[in-house]
């Protein structure tokens, strides 16, 4: 347990852990120490000079070490001579600090003044402008005059791009290092760095693409000045213009905590998503987001959305009213006569997925989530994570497993926080490195800081996990079993005896935290692989507490919601599910664009946001609101349900989901329609267990977060948004609430065989309908490729970059091939969503290049 030490700090006692940083002493004490460089949530390096402090320490006698007293009875102080810098000195027992004597007042005064010799005070049209740390210090504690020339003043370029998504302008560095350090101490991809010496010292980018890194937005929030901004937001606007929404991500399943800002148009006064900025949930993102969340919104505003119902008549879809489509839709789905099959996208929100579930089966019809790629939402509920899971928090004696996922790709922000576990990085761990096992079929970036690397054989996935279950019980035959006859990837050593390891560290460790994802498998294989992760989890006592459990690492942002409203994905095939159907309520699903066939009789009615190769052939459609114009919650992947508000007015006619499946429902008698989102969440209270007791005054209930960041005090923190809107609630898992979890038996696949396997991956970076409507990120979207080992290459005669045609079950698809380390001999890895074929697990393929 860590010791707490009295210190006080410009004469008011306060009691903080021992090592805590004076810096942070005073902030918790409600003391704003100015500071530039330092950043709680990395490790400090006394840079800037701006929290120059007095500090003073008990006076010992020399010959004693007895402390020496004053007549009053009091210690006596021995000040210190000269200033020091509150970011790196550690409080001791009994010290004392001054923070505005008029030594430290003059300091300051002098380091702003040194500071502004080589700035070029173009806050009038400076981005930063309004929440600037150095205009704010400057206007507290500045000189007010300078002493030095401004002819003298360094010029220097103002429009340096540091890859398409970041500018630099060089003149407002102030040489804090923040963004460096985060890039080294946060994320580990050191692609900037500075150049030169002196005055000339510039910040520059090493990496081809420049500043490749998933995170780089995160530096323009914590450069406390205007020297870096996103492409995206540059010149955008004032910070004092932008309304503030909360949100929540619509992307990946970590559901991180966004701030919204908007405003209109001052040419045809039509709303836009000026910035999106990360909003503190030390629970789900701390400070921090990703390029995808922050520069992946513009779907939403986007032209080519739907605006108005449209009614196929004479073979053409045509405008009509709601009033219309709805009493068509809902006359077709009462003819019907229960012959109604629903499919709805896992990126609906609960209230839309639950109304949808409620209006399909109410007509007696069945629902699937569609396309459903993953199992084991149900296992979630039973044995997820405990209530109070912190990733941030866990440290020596917990083990990390990580099995099927690229979980930098699939889920960047729990990658960024299993990675800090590991690692140890960032100023708020320190509780020692957690023990990472990573098992997948081919290298992903996370191996890096596994002390554990299963490389099991493509289709082993659950035959792997089996062996680390022999390997905890110590019965060594019972691990060869499972492994027997896969193949070890070269430079690991023997499989057997790394799962033997792995399996020692789980069997002594406190705590088990078990992520799984579905690389390379199909629903059934991911829902087998769900299972033998559970069963590791029941077998060692790793359920029912905090930072114990299963995650899933879900294909979409609301995957488990889906799964909690009772929508799962379908056993059968889409043919199959389909067969009876004489109406198909499609929702934010595209099976046609994903390759699949719709009967051509069934009468279709698509809900969506843009027009897709399903709605085009439906009979109806229906516009549907996005996420930054209503409100509704999510479910992330550790089962916390986070509340979204409404940014901006609906685009042109667009609903909710939600209501217009109620509409419909209500011109069937199968309910009233809600009033609200928030009425839709008590219904859905009185019907999912879990979900019961949860209402949106809950939702958005916060509570005191350290660091204490984002409020009037940026320079702080940086820019991250201060939480006041809502942390969430992480529902218990049954679990947690005493029920007995039993262990299933789970049946491996066969093992593929072929001489290449093509393997589906996730890339963060796709061509999917959220992402291709920035053309911020185009530059990054990579075009339809597949990687391949060297050795695999060359006995295909294939080189990088050249065009090949990979057939899969008598399709054949041109891809360029890349030769890529991460591909081990014998696989073939084809990201999806990029406008290649559409791979649901791994399969044989053929591959010839195309001369
Ligand atoms: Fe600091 Fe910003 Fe300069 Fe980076 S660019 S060193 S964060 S002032
Ligand atoms: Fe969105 Fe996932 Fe990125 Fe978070 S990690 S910002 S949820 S895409
Ligand atoms: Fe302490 Fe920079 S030296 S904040």
């Amino acid at each position: 347990m860590t010791d707490s030490i009295s210190v006080k700090i410009d004469d008011t006692e306060t009691i903080v852990p021992s090592g805590t940083l004076v810096v942070d002493a005073a902030k918790r004490l409600g003391t704003d120490v100015p500071v530039f460089c330092y950043h709680p949530k990395m490790d400090p390096v006394g840079m800037c000079r701006m929290c120059l402090v007095e500090v003073g320490t008990p006076m010992r006698d020399r010959d004693t070490g007895e402390l020496v007293l004053q007549e009053n009875g009091e210690q006596t102080i021995a000040w210190m001579p000269q200033l020091q810098t509150a970011c790196t000195v550690s409080v001791t027992p009994g010290m004392q600090v001054r923070t505005n004597s008029s030594r430290v007042t003059d300091a300051r005064k002098d380091v702003l003044e040194f500071l502004l010799t080589s700035h070029p005070l173009d806050c009038p049209v400076c981005d930063k402008g309004g929440e600037c740390s150095l205009q704010d210090l400057t206007m507290q504690h500045g000189p007010g005059t300078s002493r030095f020339l401004f002819e003298e003043k360094m010029l220097l370029d103002k429009r340096v791009p540091l890859g398409d998504l970041i500018y630099l302008d060089q003149e407002r560095c102030i040489q804090c290092a923040r963004c460096t350090r985060f890039q080294e101490e946060i994320v580990d991809d050191p692609v900037i760095g500075f150049d030169q010496r002196g005055r000339a010292l510039q910040i520059v980018t090493f990496s081809e693409p420049g500043f490749d890194s998933y995170f780089s937005g995160n530096t323009t929030d914590i450069c406390p000045v205007g020297a870096l901004t996103t492409t995206d937001f540059r010149f955008g606007a004032r910070p004092w213009e932008l309304q503030h929404s909360a949100s929540i991500c619509p992307h990946c399943s970590v559901g991180c905590n966004l701030h919204l800002n908007t405003r209109r148009s001052g040419v045809d006064g039509g709303w836009a998503v000026k910035r999106i900025m990360p909003r503190q949930n030390e629970q789900v993102n701390e400070l921090w987001i990703c390029d995808k969340g922050r520069f992946g919104h513009h779907f939403a505003t986007s032209p080519d959305r739907l605006t108005v119902p449209l009614v196929r008549k004479d073979n053409k879809l045509i405008e009509s009213t709601w009033d219309e489509a709805l009493e068509i839709v809902a006359k077709e789905i009462q003819a019907a006569n229960g012959a109604v099959s629903g499919l709805v996208s896992d990126r609906l929100s609960n209230e839309d997925l639950f109304y949808f579930r409620r209006l399909v089966q109410g007509a007696g019809g069945n629902v699937a989530q569609w396309p459903g790629q993953m199992g084991g939402g149900d296992l979630v509920q039973q044995v997820g994570v405990g209530v109070g899971t912190r990733l941030s928090q866990v440290g020596t004696g917990t083990v990390i497993l990580v099995v099927a996922c690229d979980l930098e790709e699939e889920a960047p922000i729990s990658w960024l926080r299993v990675k800090q576990a590991a690692t140890k990085t960032g100023a708020t761990l320190d509780k020692g490195k957690c023990t990472l096992v990573v098992a997948n079929a081919r290298q992903t970036k996370i191996d890096r800081y596994a002390s554990h690397k299963l490389r099991y054989s493509c289709g082993d996935e659950v035959r792997t996990v089996l062996g680390l279950a022999h390997a905890i019980a110590g019965d060594r035959a019972g691990v060869e079993a499972s492994i027997a006859g896969q193949i070890n990837n070269p430079g690991l050593g023997d499989l057997s005896q790394s799962v033997a390891e792995a399996g020692r560290s789980i069997a002594t460790a406190e705590n088990l935290i078990v992520l799984y994802g579905r690389e390379g498998l199909d629903c059934d294989g991911s829902t087998a692989l769900a299972q033998a992760c559970a069963n590791l989890l029941i077998v060692t006592g790793h359920i029912g507490k905090p930072n114990n459990g299963l995650v899933p690492i879900w294909p979409h942002n609301n995957t488990q919601g889906s799964w909690d409203m009772g929508v799962y994905p379908s056993r059968q095939s889409l043919a199959q599910f389909v067969s009876e159907a004489k109406v198909i309520v499609l929702a934010g699903s595209d099976p046609l664009g994903d390759g699949d066939k719709l009967p051509s009789e069934a009468f279709k009615v698509a809900i969506e946001l843009f027009r897709t190769p399903t709605s085009e052939g439906a009979d109806v459609i229906l516009p549907a609101q996005a996420f930054t114009e209503r409100e509704g919650t999510y479910t992330n992947g550790e089962r916390r349900v986070q509340r979204f508000y409404p940014a901006m007015p609906a685009m042109g006619q667009a609903r909710a989901d939600w209501q217009i499946f109620a509409q419909i429902g209500e011109r069937l008698d199968i309910g009233k329609c809600p009033r609200s989102a928030a009425e839709v969440m008590l219904d859905i209270g009185q019907e999912v267990p879990q979900y019961s007791g949860i209402t949106y005054q809950k939702l958005s209930q916060v509570e005191h977060q350290w660091p204490d960041v984002g409020g009037q005090n940026i320079y702080y923190g940086g820019t991250a948004f201060y939480n006041s809107t809502g942390l969430g609630i992480q529902y218990p898992t049954l679990a947690e609430q005493g029920d007995t979890i039993d262990l299933a038996a789970v049946e491996p696949s066969a093992p593929y065989t072929g001489d290449l396997i093509a393997v589906p991956t996730t890339v963060l970076y796709d061509r999917g309908t959220t992402l291709i409507s920035s053309s911020v990120m185009h530059s990054r979207l990579p075009e339809p490729n597949v990687q391949l080992n060297a050795a695999d290459a060359a006995k295909l005669n294939v080189a990088d970059g050249d065009m090949v045609a990979l057939a899969i079950n008598g399709h054949e698809s041109s891809l360029v091939a890349c030769i890529s380390d991460y591909a081990p001999e014998g696989l073939a890895l084809v990201p999806q969503s990029l406008g290649g074929p559409v791979l649901p697990c791994s399969q044989p393929v053929i591959l010839k290049r195309i001369d």
